[in-house]
């Protein structure tokens, strides 16, 4: 591109309506239809925006992100009727969940009908589609009239970003504007959801929970990848490592004083080995540790707030330069399941269980 990338600063509280007379809103959208790339910020994370039925647009967002082309990204819409412009039909589940969750942080997966560029869909006869409910998103969606196709901002293999700083640290380079309205709301991507068969398939747990799909549709099945199974995850992108820091990370099964004991011992022993260590923790026990960085993410009795805050903590023990990282674990229920999927990816699946007697993997 040669031309550093426009940065625009927009007010947070604004309603979509009255955001799409915005002149930066104006000219993002006015770039989208060109067919540059837009960062934006959603609900969940800050997504890399481009138009989703020019191949040459979309071609851009996987070299910018670095992001392997078997890997389908989301297509946004601005209204719920526009869904009609991408798929053939929605199941009654499927209408269940858009009456339900959107706008809001619900990919539903439908066949779509080939109005898309192939790339998009990484070939699938199948098309992932939200509609966001951050007024920035809606705006810029409403103002382009385009279905934008958008995965999250960050360069492939890096913590999604839920601030405008991260995209700009990872893409700033690479994009051509960037809508920078603060930090997102729900901070962990949006929940995908197959509806194309009898049952609803779950691929990725995010920012809508199990138990309100549930409650929606009644059953849902949980894709095998997702607990740990060994059967090749449906869901492309699922079995990409999303995010590997650049310390060794561990998860500490556990709860109560026991996790905290379990954690302070592994630190130790980790320390004397001569590392430098790391602990992601809650703010109710970020003060219970030492070590060379205590990250706290959220508070524990507060599900939502470990969720917003958990990528920019998983940021933040990269810059610290620690090589070892001790991670508390929770409950996988609600938006905790979402939280725990992400920490078990970012530890590439390393855990100390509960009853490992002695812990063997800080001297390995
Ligand atoms: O919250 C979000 O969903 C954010 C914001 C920007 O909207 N976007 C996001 O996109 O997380 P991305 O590309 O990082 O993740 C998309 C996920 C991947 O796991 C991908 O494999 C899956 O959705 N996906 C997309 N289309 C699919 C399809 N047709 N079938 C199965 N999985 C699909
Ligand atoms: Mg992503």
């Amino acid at each position: 591109m040669g031309k550093a990338a426009l940065r625009w600063r927009i007010g947070q509280h604004e309603d979509a309506e009255a955001l799409r007379e915005h002149p930066a809103i104006r000219e993002a959208a006015r770039m989208l239809r060109e067919g540059k790339l837009v960062a934006f910020p959603t609900e969940t994370v800050y997504g890399l925006g481009a138009d989703a039925r020019s191949e040459e647009a979309v071609s851009r967002i996987f070299t910018a992100k670095g992001r392997p082309g078997d890997n389908p990204l989301i297509v946004h819409i601005g209204h719920v009727s526009r869904l009609q412009d991408l798929v053939a039909e929605l199941p009654t589940k499927g209408e269940l969940l858009v009456r339900r969750f959107w706008p809001g942080p619900l990919t539903l997966v439908l066949p779509h009908k080939g109005t898309v560029a192939p790339k998009v869909t990484a070939g699938l006869d199948t098309v992932g589609v939200r509609m966001p409910s951050h007024p920035v998103a809606l705006a810029l969606l409403q103002e382009s009239g385009l279905p934008v196709a958008a995965p999250s901002a960050n360069r492939s293999g890096r913590p999604s970003p839920t601030e405008a700083d991260h995209v700009w640290e990872d893409l700033g380079g690479e994009i051509d504007g960037l809508l920078d309205a603060g930090p997102t709301g729900v901070g962990l991507e949006s929940t995908v959801v197959d509806v194309t068969g009898s049952v609803p398939l779950l691929l990725r747990p995010g920012g809508v929970t199990l138990e309100e799909l549930r409650e929606t549709v009644g059953e849902v099945r949980v894709d095998p990848a997702l607990e740990g199974d060994a059967h090749p995850p449906r869901s492309p992108g699922m079995k990409y490592r999303h995010y590997a820091p650049k310390g060794e990370m561990w998860l500490v099964e556990g709860s109560g004083e026991a996790l905290v004991h379990r954690i302070r011992e592994l630190a130790d022993h980790a320390r004397k080995a001569g590392r430098r260590v790391g602990i992601l923790t809650t703010e109710e026990n970020r003060f219970r540790y030492k070590a060379d960085r205590v990250v706290a993410c959220g508070r524990r009795a507060e599900p939502e707030s470990v969720a917003r805050d958990l990528y920019r903590a998983l940021r933040e023990m990269d810059r610290a330069g620690v090589d070892y990282i001790l991670a508390e674990t929770f409950p996988a229920e609600g938006l905790f399941r979402s939280v725990m999927n992400r920490l078990y990816k970012a530890a590439g699946g390393r855990v100390f269980r509960a009853d490992d007697q002695c812990p063997k993997g800080s001297s390995s």
